[in-house]
């Protein structure tokens, strides 16, 4: 695994031309191994990305007794039995999606341990939407100093209204309600397709649920769930990406295998700016995002699926700095989710940030290279599309944050044309 302090030096001012294929979802991806701890059985996983994150994952799973083996884009994962209830506090530290070992293992075993996990530094991100559903499904949440105890004698199906529609929250309390005794109805669910996804892969385990993909998930336990070979679904945020990159280059930039009816935000926010946009149909998909001439400014807000993903607001930030005028981007998931325009401002960006949570963008005038960091996985993306477009050299440091979930993506860029080399740090 490469060094987490490398640096990319990246040549901008080159607009990106040509076809990338992405990678199975980092997410998805996560969510998935997770969901392997409730069958005994084997599940084979493919198109998995090759991303730090996932060996974070398999640690995770490793230590509480689960067989992992990660073959290229293949992993193979069985839990026949657990040796221990109780997630490692130095693993789950370094990784958000950990805390769904408690669903898994509350279902499979009655109990779960679980400190609050680490993740990226992007504003308050507490667990009550995951409490509030294991206690509605019968189990009681104390705490021990940092540990959470999950426990369990029976869970019940129940009616759960989430207050707001967490992603890892729906997915936890979903993985519970597969082996709850009877009916489970969760409104206000998270719609996104990574949830989607592992809830399709469930059903192929034997579970039986409708609504996933929508605000509400009905699910009928069941006793029993068996192994699987299911396919990762491609990253729409590394998909998206590269869009932008493409975008802010003022480039033609194809994803030959991003999914268009995931990504309808961004390719509406694209079309909006004076972006050529082509969807390709069938199984195959793809988009392509061409640009024509100078961009026209628009106002975005990051909101929970099917709206724009807070995941792609910072990219898309540095992007809307090609067109000439104010465009404002209003974050309205992660309070602290703007850090990473202090390194825009470094390329000379102008933007400001209010105390209402919007960016106020002016766009149009040009970057200069600048030394700069990747502050988490998707800041970093921000800076590199920033650089790309930039005049000049720029260095961006700390890209371990990058390859947390972007897999190959020096090589991805340039192939597209980019001048972009990996510095040992
Ligand atoms: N929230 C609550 N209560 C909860 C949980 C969340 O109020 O119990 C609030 C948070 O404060 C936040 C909002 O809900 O304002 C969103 O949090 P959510 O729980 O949906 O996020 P998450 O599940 O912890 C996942 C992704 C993030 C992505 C968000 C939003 C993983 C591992 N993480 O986090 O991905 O930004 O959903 O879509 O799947 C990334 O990939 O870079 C990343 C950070």
């Amino acid at each position: 695994m490469p060094a987490d302090r490398d640096r990319y030096v990246i040549r901008g001012g080159r607009p990106l031309h040509g076809e990338v294929t992405v990678s199975g979802s980092k997410n998805a991806a996560l969510y998935a191994l997770a969901a392997a701890l409730l069958t005994p059985d084997t599940v084979t996983l493919r198109n998995v990305p090759r991303i730090a994150d996932i060996e974070e994952m398999a640690a995770v799973l490793r230590a509480l007794g689960a067989a992992v083996t990660v073959e290229g884009e293949t992993v193979t994962l069985r839990a026949s039995e657990f040796t221990t209830t109780v997630a490692l506090p130095e693993l789950v530290a370094k990784l958000r999606a950990s805390f769904l070992v408690v669903g898994a293992l509350l279902a499979r075993t009655g109990e779960a341990t679980c400190v609050s996990p680490g993740g990226d530094v992007i504003g308050s991100r507490p667990l009550d939407v995951h409490f509030t559903g294991f206690k509605a499904l019968g189990a009681t949440v104390e705490e021990h100093g940092r540990e959470h105890v999950v426990r369990a004698k029976r869970l019940t199906g129940a009616r759960i209204f989430f207050d707001y529609p967490s992603v890892l929250g729906t997915v936890n309390v979903l993985f519970a309600a597969v082996r709850a005794a009877g009916r489970t109805t969760i409104i206000n669910a998270a719609a996104e397709p990574e949830v989607e996804m592992v809830a399709s892969m469930l059903v192929g385990m034997g579970a039986r649920i409708s609504g996933h993909g929508t605000a509400t998930i009905e699910v009928d336990g069941v006793d029993r769930l068996g192994g699987t070979d299911f396919a990762i679904i491609p990253d729409r945020l590394e998909a998206g990406t590269y869009l932008l990159a493409g975008t802010a280059t003022g480039g033609d930039v194809r994803v030959t295998n991003a999914r268009p009816e995931h990504m309808d935000s961004l390719t509406a926010k694209l079309r909006e700016i004076g972006m050529e946009v082509e969807e390709g149909t069938g199984a195959a998909g793809g988009i392509r995002a061409r640009c024509l001439g100078p961009l026209r400014v628009t106002q975005v807000q990051a909101v929970p699926y099917p709206g724009f993903p807070t995941d792609l607001q910072a990219p898309m930030t540095a992007a809307l700095l090609r067109a000439s005028g104010t465009s404002t981007v209003h974050e309205r998931v992660y309070e602290r989710r703007f850090d990473y325009i202090q390194q825009l401002h470094l390329l000379g960006a102008q933007i400001e940030v209010g105390a209402n949570g919007i960016a106020t963008i002016h766009g149009g005038v040009p970057l200069t290279g600048a030394p700069v960091r990747a502050l988490d996985i998707r800041a970093g993306a921000a800076v590199v599309v920033a650089g790309l477009a930039a005049a000049g050299e720029t260095v961006v440091g700390d890209v371990g944050h990058l390859d947390r979930g972007y897999a190959d993506l020096e090589p991805r860029l340039r192939a597209l044309g980019a001048d972009i080399t990996r510095q040992a740090g």
